[in-house]
């Protein structure tokens, strides 16, 4: 199993992130949180921001949306020409449809579960999704402890993922760091994304290194 970083930029400085970029060459993607102080209770930046890190990254984007209206905002995100959009589950009125619409454009479609939201819908339309985001904590705020308790998902999700023989990605997102990155890709995940831990770090691309090598020996 490969196993993909993708740093989040939450994490990194506000007005110097073309800086940071040049920081995170070895990541696999970058993660680009949006929140709308509704859907969680934090605002980071909107779609300008988002078209504009994507003509200046170098690496593909990531977008993880949290936000209202994610029905009618999510086409957009993907229209800007992102590797992938990620939408909430909780926030969409009608998941696979958009989810397609999203595919239409061209970029990949992943839906994301907070911890306390069954898996169950998500897993009934699988085939729908080119990857499956697992929140290990509460969405709105980098540097929090991540939930032992959405492991059980994590193993759920992948199981699910391997009887179904698609190709679909398993994301975390949420307190992953060197201490419990090897445990939760023991759980099944494969892709990481990692805030803190990547942005706290004196040599960035060594801890995205750190990070891969520990999730590869379990995997
Ligand atoms: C939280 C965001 C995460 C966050 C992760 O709502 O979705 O992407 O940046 O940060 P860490 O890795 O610090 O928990
Ligand atoms: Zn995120």
């Amino acid at each position: 199993m490969s196993v993909r970083i993708h740093p989040s930029i939450l994490s990194a400085d506000f007005v110097n992130f073309e800086r940071d970029f040049a920081t995170i060459g070895n990541s696999d993607s970058i993660h680009v949180d949006v929140m709308d102080g509704h859907f969680v209770p934090n605002i980071t930046f909107g779609l300008p921001m988002v078209q504009r890190m994507q003509q200046i990254a170098a690496r593909p984007l990531d977008v993880h949306l949290m936000i209202e209206n994610v029905d009618t905002l999510a086409e957009r995100y993907a229209d800007t020409g992102v590797a992938s959009v990620t939408f909430h589950v909780e926030a969409s009125s009608e998941p696979v449809a958009l989810a397609r619409r999203i595919r239409a454009t061209g970029a990949k479609a992943a839906i994301a579960v907070k911890p306390g939201t069954s898996l169950d819908s998500v897993l009934e339309n699988l085939s729908e999704y080119d990857m499956v985001l697992v929140m290990t904590v509460e969405p709105g705020f980098g540097g929090q402890a991540l939930i032992e308790s959405t492991l059980e998902k994590v193993a759920k999700a992948r199981a699910a993922i391997d009887n179904s023989g698609l190709e679909i990605l398993l994301e975390v997102d949420g307190g992953i760091d060197s201490s419990n990155i090897a445990r939760v890709a023991a759980h099944g995940a494969d892709t990481f994304v990692a805030g803190s831990a990547v942005f706290k770090a004196h040599d960035r691309n060594a801890e995205i290194e750190i990070l891969r090598n520990l999730a590869l020996q379990s995997a």
